[in-house]
């Protein structure tokens, strides 16, 4: 009988693999029995992968070229690189949204039947109802560089950070494309993770705050997720596993927003 988790006989594309959740994840889909691991990242990774495309997403045209460098068939796409806003607004939307769009549409046509296309979120896009109609109008523009004039004249306004709004983008992005690809046979789903021990958490101590962080802790079931929990659920996405999976935002926050949603966050703490 055929393991639905297996990786045997696929080969994947995972961005930002050099550390955290993307390093975790290469280690994970070797012991899935993964056929090929093509890595890009500025970073070389130090864990199991065969091709290294030495890429920085912030560059559009770095991306458009590695795009053709990539050997087909791509069984599932990991877009999982980002950056904080300890990057300047540019970069954040750049390596967060506009490279994770332009390699999912980009590769689309590489990707068979069945395959899959997973994108790292976060729980901080979780307000994105409240930006809907903005982000709508971005994700309505096509270019890179258009997409990036407009929000340095709309994102002010917004009043919401760089970061902030590259997630909710993401996690917006993922419902509306998962309706053309799944037309293609490719599924695509996000994973929402709430604060994970990995290096750009350091970087979120400094543009959130320490105080946001560690009350976003103690409200998370009083621990970080781990890398590899992480990890595990992006595996279980881009796998035949999630055959009839399509079109989700997959919180991995010890139901921190079903907490949320019911009211029972206890914001004291931020006063
Ligand atoms: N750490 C957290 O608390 C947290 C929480 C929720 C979501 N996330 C998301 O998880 C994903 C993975 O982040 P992580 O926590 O493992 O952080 P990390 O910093 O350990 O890993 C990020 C990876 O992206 C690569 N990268 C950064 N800039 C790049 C660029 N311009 N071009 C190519 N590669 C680049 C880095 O070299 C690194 O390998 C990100 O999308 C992040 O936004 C992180």
């Amino acid at each position: 009988m055929t393991n639905p988790y297996s990786y045997q006989d696929r080969r994947v594309v995972v961005t930002g693999a050099a550390t955290g959740v993307g390093a975790a994840l290469i280690e994970l889909l070797a012991e899935l029995d993964v056929a090929h691991v093509t890595v890009l990242d500025v970073k070389a990774p130090s864990g199991p992968h065969d091709t290294f495309l030495q890429t920085d997403l912030s560059d559009a045209r770095a991306v458009r070229d590695v795009i053709r460098a990539i050997d087909g068939p791509v069984h599932a796409l990991f877009n999982n690189a980002g950056v904080a806003d300890t990057q300047p607004p540019r970069t954040v939307l750049s390596v967060n949204y506009l490279a994770l769009r332009t390699l999912s549409e980009g590769l689309l046509d590489s990707i068979p039947d069945a395959g899959a296309i997973v994108n790292t979120a976060s729980t901080a896009g979780g307000q994105w109802p409240a930006h809907l109609e903005q982000i709508n109008e971005l994700l309505d523009i096509d270019g890179w560089d258009a997409a990036l004039e407009w929000t340095d004249t709309h994102l002010l306004g917004l009043g919401v950070a760089p970061y902030f709004f590259s997630k909710e983008l993401v996690q917006v992005y993922t419902m509306r494309s998962s309706r053309p690809t799944i037309r293609r046979g490719v599924r695509t789903n996000s994973v929402c993770p709430s604060p994970i021990d990995t290096p750009l958490l350091a970087d979120f101590r400094v543009s959130m705050t320490d105080k946001l962080i560690d009350w976003n802790i103690t409200e998370t079931n009083g621990r970080l997720v781990t890398a590899r929990e992480v990890a595990t659920v992006l595996a279980f996405l881009g796998s035949p596993a999630a055959a009839y999976v399509n079109g989700v935002n997959l919180n991995v926050d010890a139901g921190f927003n079903a907490a949320m949603t019911t009211g029972q966050v206890d914001f004291s703490g931020l006063a």
